[in-house]
């Protein structure tokens, strides 16, 4: 059973979708196929899941306010990845626990009962923040009850130690979480238990040494993937690197052999996972079918939020596509998952596109919610790719540079840009959802991911080369 105060929350919540709805569906930024918040604010994705025939995506959920909080963990159910179903807010902040937000987490079928870890985020009266791993239990996937405080803060941390992420394996479960330790280093920190509700404190099994790389490392994940074990961690505080590091914070991945028995993750340099402006925050899960399945939060922490348009219509974020996750070497490949081609609908398609300095819009290649695939590219110079006069995607087939720019809705317009090294294109695969876009270079080798505010009426795609590209282009509208 859930306590009163944490009922009488839920309803608060629910009120505020219902007065908001209207204001909220009136936005014409709001995505068509990605989940968002029905109302306020939303950031990680937590407890991913597939139990008992469903998918299920919790979130970080300010249902108030489009500015962060006391955090709610949102819900969505799905048989297919793609229709989403909202459910009741699974937990709402209320015990002396977590009264100032149930934190980011993870989700566990122990069972036959659905088990989420959180973290309980509490800022005392003289406001210094603690920290509480905490568990919570349904039977139904639907209705979630609280079992309390799994995990105090172990010595050594900061109260900066969250977002507990828990896996079996040969009998055991273990826990990840994401910590700051006392000299100010991020960490992730490993615990085991034989019944998730005593844990034993490992220690910590990856992390930077004396400031050299951040000051807390958030939202950790550690799976096993092709004989590798991946440990996925948004570190903040790293400082940007040429065309490395230059969002506010990153989020990226090791590749490694965790030893079970010794609790040492030996692992090798840090990837980002994204290179594009709005990405953090990941997390993952195996589905029916044994792929790895991530999805992240389409933001970052401190990065113009107060500046998104859609705040005017009491709502902010939203979360990335599903990706399903393959490692090629020591590298992960990020794939949007097969089942989007359940939306497509109007192919249109131009076999043998040949460019040659100069502009071209295609007829029937353009909209608000497109999938647009470029096969068997080729060129000399440069090719762009212009959508809703609002963001560009460029390739430079000399400087083996992949660029992507938009105009800022922070400042005025301006325009900013991410870049990655490449070192050949052959296909481009861009997923737009009215205001965000999502571009996988190479069947997933790099991917940008990005929101875009344009004016509503335009619609336009324009392709561009100053010497001379070829490819195969194939559109579907989406939805
Ligand atoms: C990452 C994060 C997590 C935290 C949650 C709070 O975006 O800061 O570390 O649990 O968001 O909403």
């Amino acid at each position: 059973m859930k306590s009163s105060n944490e009922r009488r929350q839920i309803q608060l919540a629910e009120e505020e979708i219902k007065k908001y709805a209207s204001i909220v569906e009136s936005d014409p930024n709001r995505l068509r196929y990605h989940l968002m918040p029905p109302v306020g604010l939303m950031n990680d994705p937590n407890g991913l899941i597939y139990w008992k025939g469903q998918y299920h995506v919790f979130y970080q959920w300010m249902p108030f306010a489009t500015t962060h909080g006391a955090k709610f963990w949102g819900h969505y159910t799905s048989h297919d990845l793609i229709h989403w179903e909202r459910q009741a807010p699974a937990l709402a902040p209320s015990e002396w626990f977590d009264r100032n937000g149930c934190y980011s987490g993870s989700a566990v079928d122990n069972d036959g009962v659905l088990t989420l870890f959180y973290t309980g985020n509490v800022k005392d009266d003289q406001g210094v923040r603690h920290t509480y791993q905490c568990m919570a239990i349904s039977t139904d996937g639907l209705h979630f009850e609280k079992k309390g405080v799994v995990i105090y803060l172990p010595d050594g941390y900061t109260a900066h130690f969250r977002d507990p992420k828990v896996w079996k394996y040969k009998n055991k479960w273990y826990m990840v979480v994401g910590a700051q330790s006392v000299q100010l280093d991020g960490k992730v920190v490993l615990f085991c238990s034989e019944d998730l509700i005593h844990w034993e404190h490992i220690g910590s099994i990856a992390g930077g040494e004396n400031g050299t790389f951040g000051y807390m490392w958030e939202c950790p994940d550690l799976f096993h993937l092709s004989g590798k074990d991946v440990l996925i961690v948004c570190p903040q505080g790293l400082q940007p690197e040429g065309m490395h590091y230059q969002n506010v914070y990153q989020a990226g991945y090791f590749i490694g052999q965790l030893n079970y028995e010794t609790g040492q993750y030996i692992h090798g340099t840090f990837t980002e996972l994204d290179r594009g402006f709005e990405f953090y925050a990941p997390q993952t899960m195996v589905d029916e079918h044994g792929r790895r399945i991530m999805i992240a939060w389409m933001g970052v922490p401190d990065q113009d939020e107060n500046k998104h348009p859609t705040i005017y219509y009491r709502w902010v974020h939203a979360l990335t596509l599903p990706r399903e996750l393959i490692l090629i070497g020591d590298k992960l490949y990020q794939r949007p998952i097969e089942q989007l081609q359940l939306l497509r609908s109007e192919k249109v398609q131009y076999p043998n596109v040949s460019l040659q300095k100069e502009k071209r819009k295609f007829d029937g290649v353009k909209g608000k919610t497109v999938e647009l695939l470029l096969k068997h590219i080729d060129g000399k110079g440069v090719l762009s790719i212009n959508i809703q006069h609002h963001v560009s995607f460029s390739y430079d087939f000399e400087q083996k540079i992949a660029t992507l720019e938009r105009e800022s809705f922070a400042r005025n317009g301006e325009k900013e840009r991410r870049q990655c090294a490449l070192s050949s294109l052959q296909t481009l695969h861009i997923f737009i959802d009215t205001s965000s876009i999502e571009i996988f270079l190479n069947e997933g080798e790099e991917v940008f991911t990005a929101r875009f505010f344009s004016n509503e009426e335009n619609e336009d795609i324009l392709f561009q080369t100053n010497e001379q590209v070829t490819f195969h282009l194939y559109k579907w509208k989406l939805c």
